[in-house]
C-alpha cells in the first residue's frame, strides 16, 4: 500500500482511531492493490467505478472545457446510462422480475449540500438527469415510482421502452428457468442464444447475485466536491425494490471541504450501514481515502456477522460492496470487500483504470 501523507501509523496513533485500530484486519497492509493517485491540489480529479472508463473521459473533457463539475459528472454517467451494452445502468439495464426496467439515481452537490434522487423510475434512459431536476426544480430530495415518472413527464422526458431485445431474451431465459412448478417452459435452444450465453458467462456463475451500478465523483480544480450514482439495480428484483444508489448517505455522499464517495455492489448491505457517509466521516476524521474506504467495508463485514445467510463457511460476506472516494485534497481511492475489483481515475494527465484495495482474497 502506498503511504498516504498521513500514514497509517500516524492515524492509528490518534485518539480518534485508537479504538478503531483493533477492528482492522491483521494484515491490512497486504490488502491494497493499487498505488494511490498523487494529490492534485491544482487540478480536477474524477473517480468512478470500473464501468466508468468512457464516463470519466467525457467528464474529463467537460471539466477541461470549464463546465460545472456536477454537469460534467452527469454528462459522464449519461454515457453508461445510454449504452445498451451496460446491462447494469439506464437503457438496456436488466429488468425487474416482471420484465420492467426500474431505474434509481441520485446526485449530490457538496457546495450547497443539496441533493436530488429518483427511484423505481420507468421509461427514462437517463435517470441522473431527472435526479438533477429534482434537486434544481423542487424543494424536495427524493421522488419515487409513479410520482417520479409524472415529474419526468412534466419536464419533457418521453416514456420510452428501456428493455432491449437483448435484455428481453435474458429476462425470458431467467423467467423460464425459475421454476418447474409454473407455466413457463425453457426451450433447449434458449441458452444457445449468443446474448444469453454472453450474459451467463459474465454474470451467471460468480460468487454473488449480480447488481451493477455506476458512481462518479468529481473534485473540481476549485476544490468543489460532487457525486452521482445511477443504476438499474439488482437483476430481476422484486418490483419496487430500491437499493443504496439513490439514497443520500448510502449510495453517495459529497461535502465540500471533506470529500465525495459512492458505492456499487449489494445495496442492502450499504443501506443499513450508510456506507458513503461513513467513508466521508472517516475522511473528516483524518483518514486517507483508501483507509476510509477499507474501514467502511470493515464495518459492513462486521455487521454481516449478524445475519448467518450472508456469511460463507469462513464467516466472510457472500456478496460484494465497492467504495470510490476522493478527498478535498484530490486524493482518490477505490476499495472492495473482495479482491479483483477495479476503479477508474481521471485527472489532467488522462484517465486510467486501477486495482481496488480489498478486505478478502477471492480464492483464499
Ligand atoms: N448498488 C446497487 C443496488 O444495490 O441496487
Amino acid at each position: 500500500m502506498t503511504d498516504s501523507p498521513l500514514s497509517r501509523r500516524q492515524l492509528l496513533g490518534t485518539a480518534a482511531f485508537a479504538g478503531a485500530a483493533a477492528l482492522l484486519p491483521r494484515d491490512l497492509a497486504g490488502q491494497a492493490a493499487a498505488p494511490a493517485p498523487a494529490p492534485a491540489a491544482n487540478g480536477f480529479v474524477i473517480v468512478t467505478s470500473a464501468n466508468g472508463l468512457e464516463a470519466a473521459k467525457v467528464a474529463r473533457q467537460a471539466l477541461i472545457q470549464g463546465k460545472d463539475p456536477l454537469d460534467a459528472a452527469i454528462a459522464g454517467v449519461n454515457v453508461a446510462e445510454l449504452d445498451p451494452d451496460d446491462v447494469t445502468v439506464g437503457y438496456g439495464g436488466i429488468p425487474n422480475e416482471e420484465g420492467v426496467v426500474e431505474l434509481d439515481a441520485a446526485v449530490m452537490d457538496g457546495r450547497t449540500m443539496r441533493a436530488g434522487a429518483v427511484a423505481a423510475l420507468t421509461g427514462v434512459k437517463t435517470p441522473s438527469r431527472v435526479a438533477r431536476l429534482v434537486m434544481d426544480r423542487t424543494d424536495r430530495v427524493f421522488l419515487v415510482g409513479a410520482g417520479a415518472r409524472r415529474f419526468a413527464t412534466a419536464h419533457g422526458f418521453p416514456d420510452e421502452d428501456l428493455l432491449t431485445e437483448k435484455t428481453r431474451k435474458i429476462w425470458l431465459h431467467w423467467k423460464n428457468r425459475l421454476s418447474d412448478l409454473d407455466d413457463w417452459i425453457e426451450a433447449a435452444r434458449d441458452a444457445e442464444d449468443p446474448d444469453v450465453k454472453r450474459f451467463l458467462e459474465k454474470y451467471g456463475k460468480g460468487l454473488f447475485r449480480p447488481q451493477g451500478t455506476i458512481h462518479l465523483s468529481v473534485r473540481s480544480a476549485k476544490g468543489d466536491l460532487v457525486g452521482v450514482t445511477t443504476t438499474s439495480g439488482l437483476f430481476f428484483k422484486i418490483p419496487g425494490r430500491v437499493g443504496d444508489s439513490p439514497v443520500v448517505g448510502a449510495g453517495l455522499y459529497s461535502e465540500n471541504g471533506v470529500g465525495s464517495a459512492g458505492s456499487t455492489g449489494r445495496g442492502e448491505a450499504n443501506l443499513v450501514t450508510c456506507g458513503s457517509h461513513t467513508v466521508v466521516e472517516y475522511l473528516r476524521n483524518g483518514l486517507a481515502p483508501e483507509e476510509a474506504c477499507l474501514r467502511a467495508l470493515k464495518r459492513i463485514a462486521e455487521k454481516t456477522h449478524l445475519v448467518p445467510r450472508h456469511r460463507d463457511d469462513k464467516g466472510r460476506p457472500t456478496f460484494n460492496v465497492n467504495f470510490y472516494c476522493v478527498d478535498a485534497a484530490g486524493r482518490a481511492a477505490g476499495a472492495a470487500l473482495w479482491s479483483g475489483g477495479k476503479y477508474v481515475v481521471g485527472d489532467t494527465d488522462g484517465v486510467r483504470t486501477l486495482e481496488s484495495a480489498w478486505l478478502y482474497r477471492k480464492d483464499a
